[in-house]
């Protein structure tokens, strides 16, 4: 148990509220992890896959009506919609407050309230931060282990007067009298709710991801950038790579992509060109902090991956495949005869016979897919075959370069550099990515998604952009990460993808850390820097000349209607946008004339 006054308050007042018929205090032991997988299994939510083939795993489905996060239910209660912006759905604190507590008043009756104190980070880096989540639901406890540190080391690390982030979680399905429990309580009501000035987050009536496993995006993205922006460091939906060259050379490289764009494969890639390394720090956020050196420092502050199954392979991405031979669990995929798992795209025959994740009867000739599109695994961070050894290093890896990228069929190019930090800030802004199933809503739209960080950014999208204009500012150009933005997703007219993307994308990043290194490999069009004509290494690769152009192709037209989009988008944001950024976009339309 704990001394933390603070936290011992906050339990008693959440158990008077939640009316729970008991309270567990999570050690984070494999003794109590099993403990609970056991409670999962009577109740019919977890079901144990086969013991060869996937030691120590589990099977979930989930309700059909919570199979993602839930952005148009999801809050940031500043004090005023201004301090929120026009990206972020705002409520009035004190409004906010009386639903919440109307909705959690007995929403725990005849259920455990369990306690989940959980390191951000590795317990103790100055990087990390800590909070506490409380939940009525013992699978967010088994995710919760894997995805975080979480138990006892981290009461004791908290100490008397540590602070915590509140992370309040109810899946909104109290068990009165005589209540069945189902094998997924979930509430058709939902909210999740960030309050920034108290560094709080509550969130109702959803079991799922993102909108249940509270140190990720409500935490580690959304409380933390709000953090970031006033202790003056960055909190990124990002993956981190290392990459190493043939000659031995180490670097590390940030990306950020919107949800389902292949974050986790790029984190794992197995490059298609020789000598060349991957390995993984992480494969969805990053935290950076400046070092003494004036350089950018991340970590990654999840201890798990809570990736996407359908599309993942031993061709697309083996290392992720590897890291979920056992201890993981999987939600929302199909079952297989021999109760193991399978989903579209994880082989190329499919089974003659599965159970789908709607617990139905499946077979090939029915023609639908056998598991949801936002099916996800949960596996240990530490299992993965190429995992960095830095991954836990308390002071961060030092990044030398930052992608962006997203889901755009045509204009934007494969690959172009920033000129400096501020056009690479105006590139983060600017990205436009086809909607994927991560989210409720419809899939393959085109949204505004800038640094992806969309549904993540816990204040105004404009100050966010000053933020990082701000953060150039506190370092010089040779020290700052340099900046890039690709696209692997460019079609041609026949709406095939023209660039094989997956271990091919080594290609990309072999220019960009060239690039790092300073090799004038580039030639500038109007977006930026691109590779010169012999800079990008296509040895090996099928790929026709009229092809590799067309995947940097842009017309004048095209630069002049992405201008007239950013000009726009920017106008929501009023005088939030920094001078800096209207001023990229001056020099954008310039450069397209
Ligand atoms: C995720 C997401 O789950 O971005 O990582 O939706
Ligand atoms: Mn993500």
């Amino acid at each position: 148990m704990t001394k933390n006054k603070k936290l011992i308050q906050w339990v008693n007042e959440m158990a008077a509220m939640c009316q729970p018929d008991k309270i567990h205090w999570c050690d984070g032991s494999e003794a109590e992890y099993n403990r609970m997988a056991n409670i999962l299994v009577k109740r019919g939510s977890f079901l144990k896959l086969n013991k060869t083939k996937r030691p120590n795993s589990y099977y979930a489905v989930s309700d059909p009506t919570d199979v993602a996060r839930v952005e148009d239910r999801t809050y940031i209660c500043g004090d005023s919609e201004e301090e929120v912006g026009p990206t972020n759905n705002w409520m009035a604190p004190d409004d906010m407050k009386k639903i919440l507590k109307d909705l959690f008043t007995g929403c725990m009756k005849g259920r455990t309230m369990y306690v989940i104190p959980f390191s951000m980070g590795p317990i103790g880096s100055p990087i990390s931060q800590i909070g506490v989540e409380i939940s009525d639901s013992p699978y967010v406890v088994c995710n919760m282990r894997i995805m975080t540190r979480m138990g006892s080391a981290v009461l004791d690390h908290l100490g008397e007067d540590g602070e915590f982030v509140p992370c309040m979680h109810s899946v909104g399905y109290p068990l009165e009298e005589g209540k069945q429990d189902v094998p997924w309580p979930c509430n058709r009501i939902k909210y999740i709710v960030h309050f920034p000035k108290e560094r709080a987050i509550w969130s109702f009536g959803s079991g799922y991801g993102g909108n249940a496993l509270l140190g990720k995006k409500c935490f580690a993205l959304r409380i933390a950038s709000i953090m970031a922006r006033e202790e003056g460091w960055l909190a990124e939906h990002m993956l981190i790579l290392g990459v190493t060259s043939p000659d031995g050379v180490k670097k590390y490289i940030a990306a950020a992509f919107p949800s389902a764009c292949g974050k986790t494969n790029l984190a794992m890639l197995t490059p298609t060109i020789p000598g060349w390394k991957i390995e993984t720090v992480g494969d969805d956020i990053a935290w950076m902090k400046f070092g003494a050196d004036g350089r950018l420092y991340a970590i990654n502050p999840e201890a798990g991956f809570f990736g996407v199954a359908p599309g993942t392979s031993m061709s697309t991405n083996k290392n992720a495949m590897l890291s979920m031979t056992e201890n993981s669990i999987f939600t929302n995929v199909a079952l297989t005869e021999d109760n193991d798992v399978w989903w579209e795209g994880m082989t190329d025959e499919k089974p003659s016979h599965l159970m789908d994740w709607l617990r139905r009867d499946w077979n090939p000739t029915l023609h639908r897919p056998a598991a949801h599109p936002n099916a996800r695994f949960t596996a240990p961070a530490n299992q993965c075959p190429v995992i960095d050894e830095k991954w836990e290093s308390p002071e961060g890896v030092p990044i030398s370069a930052i992608l962006f990228g997203g889901r755009r069929s045509s204009v934007i190019p494969l690959v172009h550099e920033a000129f400096n930090w501020n056009h690479g800030v105006f590139m983060g802004s600017m990205i436009t990515s086809e909607t994927t199933a991560a989210a409720v809503g419809a899939v393959g739209q085109l949204r505004h998604d800038p640094f992806a960080m969309l549904p993540f950014c816990g204040y105004n999208m404009g100050d966010y952009f000053n933020h990082w204009v701000n953060i150039g500012s506190k370092s010089t150009e040779d020290k700052l990460p340099k900046m890039f933005y690709v696209n692997w997703f460019r079609k041609n007219d026949k709406g095939k993808f023209i660039w094989p993307g997956y271990g091919d994308n080594i290609r990309v990043i072999k220019w960009v850390f060239e690039r790092t290194e300073g090799v004038e490999s580039y030639k500038d069009m109007p977006f930026g820097r691109i590779p010169n004509d012999t800079a990008l290494d296509t040895n090996g690769l099928d790929i026709s000349a009229s092809d590799l152009k067309d995947l940097f192709a842009v017309t004048k037209e095209q630069v002049e209607h992405e201008v007239a989009e950013i000009n726009s988008y920017y106008a929501k944001f009023g005088n939030h946008i920094p001078a800096e950024l209207k001023e990229e976009v001056k020099l954008l339309a310039k450069r397209a004339e």
